[in-house]
């Protein structure tokens, strides 16, 4: 990351805490490493991003429910989806800095640094030629050539000491490239170990094996389990989807970057179940709905892109990432994979109970594939919060540091500010705060200068201030600052309701998508 990004990233994390956005967990024990908490106002962002995401899923298309299953299952839940024998992550050690890593992301860095290579090639070419071809460019330019043989030939390595469990092999391959500890500067590590990544716990009176339960890695096994209470109770039709919002436990290895990696955290995901043989129509047309979703919030169409995922899990018969521009780069915010029927497959064959689906228009029973689209709540508040926040420059001279939220989502829509705290002032204040009540979330404060106000309130993203002064007294107007243009109007207030309704509606967004 460079400096200056680093800088920006760092001043987020402080500016989340101060504000009551985020804040580490039990912090006067010294935090839980990785765990965090959401304040007053994380809590309030938190949930309008949920609301965005429920309501896009299940008011937006008539053939998506949503459920609410339970973080404890089943263990045998865990056997049948591939969990408990190979949710692991490949760990190393570098003994100088005793700092411990996921092999394999430390392989894909290397991946990673050859394809920035490629790029600027490109780039380089592309200034210099009229009429560039990319496509032939890179098959051509003896350099670039170069690195993709040798990204082709680290991917391969990759592919087959991660399907084959082969960590000796994966240890040879960072001595092979030669990789460093970004802290010690050593390739002095340790062998490369599996790690499994559920937390387990006890479930009864009795510790023994027999009752030992995972907190769920995962949301989506509650939306399988439970595929057939729903497709039966619901009387749903194949293609359906059903959709979920709740935590998810994992132990992660390397859990740094604030929020962007935590061992608990929180996801929103939809299983779409389709007509085998449909599943990349279907997974093509959620690649495309779930983008529009996430640049219907206007944070900057330039700040998303899709990866394509080269190395398939076993399960999946394609998958890719939405990336978003996280201050530490490129990064995943969203997966969409398509998880073929293995999942209910499995289920069937562990639970020995029927898992499938009667077509009247085929008259066949069969499987569903599956179509899932996974985003944690977490980077999509992250994604949130650090492309909102702006350290300004104003024309007076002085500075101010501003979140610009999508109205929507902003904790409080509306900040309610007497002038002063006399003269009936902040009882007319209360009078327009209880008609404003019902319909948008009101921040009341009468302490200190009105400029420190607006400060705090431009500090926590509120998008519109309302001032009441002696006039309002008067002719029953009042002042609405925008957050973002900084200007006051005067208003009459009962025109307040309709211009802050406007801009905040949660409904005007989705009808964006
Ligand atoms: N059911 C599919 C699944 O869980 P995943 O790619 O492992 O797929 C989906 O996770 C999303 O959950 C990710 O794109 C990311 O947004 C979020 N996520 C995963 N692990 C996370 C973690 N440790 N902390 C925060 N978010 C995480």
């Amino acid at each position: 990351m460079a400096n200056t990004e680093d800088n920006l990233f760092k001043n987020v994390i402080s500016h989340a805490k101060e504000y009551g956005f985020i804040f580490p967990s039990s912090e006067i024990y010294d935090g839980l490493s990785a765990v965090y908490d959401y304040g007053q106002n994380g809590a309030e962002l938190k949930n309008n991003i949920k609301e965005y995401w429920w309501k896009f899923m299940t008011l937006l298309h008539d053939n998506i429910v949503g459920i609410d299953a339970a973080i404890f299952m089943h263990p045998t839940t865990w056997k049948a989806s591939g969990h408990v024998d190979a949710f692991n992550d490949p760990m190393i050690d570098n003994k100088d800095s005793k700092k411990r890593y996921r092999a394999d992301q430390l392989i894909e860095g290397v991946i990673e640094k050859l394809e920035e290579k490629i790029e600027k090639e490109v780039e380089k070419a592309a200034k210099r030629f009229e009429n560039f071809d990319r496509a032939m460019f890179v098959t051509t330019n003896a350099r670039v050539v170069e690195y993709q043989k040798k990204i082709d030939e680290i991917n391969d390595r990759l592919k087959t000491a991660m399907a084959n469990n082969d960590m000796v092999a994966m240890k040879q391959l960072v001595d092979d490239l030669e990789i460093a500890d970004p802290i010690s500067g050593t390739k002095n590590w340790t062998d490369v170990r599996q790690f499994n990544l559920m937390f387990s716990t006890e479930m009864g009176s009795v510790a023994d094996d027999a009752n030992k339960i995972y907190l769920r890695p995962e949301t989506a096994q509650g939306i399988f389990v439970n595929f057939l209470n729903v497709q039966k109770t619901g009387r749903m039709k194949i293609p359906f989807g059903i959709a979920q919002i709740g935590k998810a436990f994992r132990n992660e290895i390397v859990a740094r970057q604030f929020i962007f990696r935590m061992r608990e955290f929180e996801q929103m995901e939809m299983q779409f179940f389709v007509k085998p043989g449909e599943e990349m129509k279907w997974y093509d047309f959620w690649k495309d709905k779930r983008l529009k979703w996430h640049q219907a919030l206007g944070l900057g169409n330039e700040n998303y892109r899709y990866h394509d995922h080269l190395n398939l899990a076993h399960y999946a018969n394609a998958a890719c990432d939405i990336q978003f521009n996280f201050p530490m780069g490129f990064r995943e915010l969203e997966g969409i994979h398509s998880r073929t029927d293995f999942d209910l497959k499995s289920h069937e064959k562990y639970s020995g109970k029927k898992l499938q689906y009667f077509d009247s228009e085929d008259n066949q029973n069969y499987i569903p594939y599956v179509v899932e689209t996974s985003v944690g709540l977490d980077r999509m508040f992250l994604s949130v919060l650090a492309s909102s926040y702006k350290e300004e420059k104003l024309d007076d001279g002085s500075e101010r540091v501003v979140l610009k939220i999508p109205a929507p989502l902003a904790p409080h829509k509306v900040a309610i500010l007497p002038l002063m705290k006399k003269d009936g002032l902040p009882e007319k204040a209360h009078e327009i705060m209880n008609l404003l009540k019902f319909d948008f979330r009101c921040f009341y404060e009468e302490k200190d200068a009105i400029g420190k106000r607006y400060r705090r309130q431009d500090a926590i993203g509120t998008p519109y201030c309302i001032t009441v002064d002696h006039q309002t007294l008067q002719d029953n107007t009042v002042t609405i600052r925008n957050r973002d243009t900084m200007k006051q109007e005067r208003v009459a207030i009962d025109a307040v309701k309709g211009i802050i309704a406007e801009s905040v509606s949660m409904a005007e967004l989705l009808k964006k998508i």
